[in-house]
């Protein structure tokens, strides 16, 4: 039985993750923040169905937009702990194509402009020595997806 695969999503709102989920690993567990926002400790709750994706052998996405080095550290932690294979994708797009993007969504899917802002500054570049088997850049333009 091939291991298990856990994908960490990383981008600015609006770059295209939850879309590319959609589009490229409908078969992974899908666990995202924007699911389960009536928990208590969304962190706690997220550490948890990732631990129970991964004790199912189930390959998995966290599809958050995991800014920060901190924020991808436990994932990939548990992820090594249960043996599994950690896969990147960094979502290559600037501020100026989040906000244009974001001005097209309806109702709660739209973030005030400022939380682009903010996670811009935010943003730690994912790099292979945290931990990941593989890192790939995604570009997603006229609804296509491109992976290098
Ligand atoms: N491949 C693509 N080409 C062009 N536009 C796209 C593409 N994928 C998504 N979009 C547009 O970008 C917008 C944001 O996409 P999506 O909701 O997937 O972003 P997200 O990264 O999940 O954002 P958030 O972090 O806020 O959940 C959508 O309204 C969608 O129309
Ligand atoms: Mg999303």
């Amino acid at each position: 039985m091939e291991p298990p695969e856990l994908a960490i999503l990383v981008g600015l709102p609006g770059a295209g993750k939850t879309s590319f989920v959609r589009s490229r690993l409908a078969g992974h567990v899908h666990v995202s923040k924007d699911l389960m926002r009536h928990a208590r400790n969304r962190n706690e709750r997220q550490l948890a169905l990732v631990a129970q994706a991964l004790a199912a052998r189930r390959s998995l996405v966290v599809d958050n937009t995991n800014l920060r080095v901190a924020d991808r550290a436990p994932l990939i932690a548990a992820a090594r702990a249960a043996g599994a294979r950690v896969v990147g994708y960094f979502f290559d797009a600037t501020a100026k194509e989040c906000l244009e993007r974001n001005r097209s969504r309806e109702g709660r899917a739209r973030v005030p402009d400022v939380a682009i802002h903010i996670a811009r500054a935010r943003l730690e570049l994912p790099a292979r020595g945290e931990g990941f088997d593989a890192l790939f850049i995604v570009r997603a333009e006229a609804g296509e997806f491109q992976v290098r």
